[in-house]
């Protein structure tokens, strides 16, 4: 099979022996595979798949979606042809893709090839961490930082769909509005000021909106930290935390066990899946390219001013 490849610390196409399913796993003829930043940091040499995971360190892709094209021993919930998508631990960028069957889950209808190879990443990341995390709640307020990517597209619509009222901080003029049409009031980075309104922030740039952040939270308020593309540290003045009696969370789901994914799954697939089905969520792609371009795919991407996801397809 061809899988998207690092070599000497660049992305290119190479050749791979076919991956066989083992017990409980499926063979997945992949037809589109989303990018993000956790596949920039692995190219840079900054982000291996988590130790024991099986998953070559040379191909990188956290979701795919495509067809199954053979199913190991134990496998029933899905059969041979059946459309199916993914979050996995890597090697998703390939023709072909081992993965647990209980980390699969159905493609619906509403959701066509290319985005469903971009949906399994960024709309558990932002389920998991506004949901379970922080426990958004409805008529809260949540402010999401660096919203016109994969993860802040996906949070906005989640958000918007539980009924909370939701801000956005965007910084390219051009991406503004199209954020804004998923139901967010939308600003720049730099109209953000301390001032006491959000129930819940979502952090997707990092550490130097830190101490904004702490003081624009609501009393009660949370922030959880997904992103930190914009700096690793920040300073806290501990008054502010208190007073406000705050929490600041963090998570990451590359590192989670196949069972804790699984567990996602079932979730995305009880509580997300119907809403894309009704035509309330959407997955925004800014571009798809052929696997032979994946270095332009992944230039696009490293380049930002994107709105939403990109896609590689098979
Ligand atoms: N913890 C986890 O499990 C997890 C899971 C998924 C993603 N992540 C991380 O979460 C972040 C967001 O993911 P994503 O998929 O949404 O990435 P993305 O598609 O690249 O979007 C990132 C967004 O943040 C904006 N941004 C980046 N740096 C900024 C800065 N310094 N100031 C203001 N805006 C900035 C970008 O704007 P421009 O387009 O203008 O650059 C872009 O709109 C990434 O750092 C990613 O690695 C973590």
């Amino acid at each position: 099979m061809r899988a998207a490849t690092i070599r000497d610390g660049k992305i290119v196409v190479a050749e791979h022996p076919d991956p066989e399913p083992g017990a409980g796993q499926v063979l997945v003829r992949v037809h589109a595979a989303g990018l993000n930043g956790a596949d920039q940091a692995q190219l840079l040499g900054l982000y291996p798949p988590p130790p024991g995971s099986g998953v070559p360190d040379d191909i990188p892709g956290l979701e795919l979606a495509g067809e199954v094209a053979a199913t190991g021993p134990g496998v029933t919930r899905f059969a041979v042809g059946d459309p199916v998508m993914a979050l996995v631990a890597g090697a998703g960028q390939a023709e072909l893709a081992v993965v647990p069957e209980r980390q699969l889950m159905p493609v619906p209808e509403a959701l066509d090839s290319p985005h469903d190879g971009a949906f399994p990443e960024v709309f558990s990341t932002a389920y998991d961490a506004l949901f379970h995390q922080v426990k958004l709640r409805t008529g809260e307020h949540l402010l999401v930082h660096g919203a016109a990517g994969g993860v802040g597209t996906a949070a906005v619509q989640l958000a918007v769909a539980l009924g909370a009222r939701v801000t956005a901080t965007v910084r390219d003029p051009d991406a503004r509005s199209a954020v804004a049409a998923l139901g967010a009031n939308v600003i720049a980075p730099e109209e953000c000021a301390p001032g006491g309104s959000y129930d819940v922030i979502l952090e997707l740039v990092g550490g130097p909106n830190i101490p904004t952040d702490l003081r624009s939270l609501a009393v009660g308020g949370r922030i959880v930290v997904i992103g930190v593309g914009g700096g690793f540290a920040a300073e806290l003045n501990l008054i502010e935390l208190l007073y406000r009696r705050a929490t600041i969370a963090g998570t990451n789901l590359r590192t989670r066990s196949p069972e804790e994914k699984a567990l996602l799954a079932r979730q995305i697939e009880r509580y997300v899946l119907p809403n894309v089905s009704a035509g309330r969520l959407r997955v925004p792609l800014a571009a798809a390219y052929p696997l032979d371009q994946v270095a332009d795919a992944y230039a696009h991407f490293a380049g930002g001013g994107k709105i939403g996801k990109i896609a590689l397809t098979f």
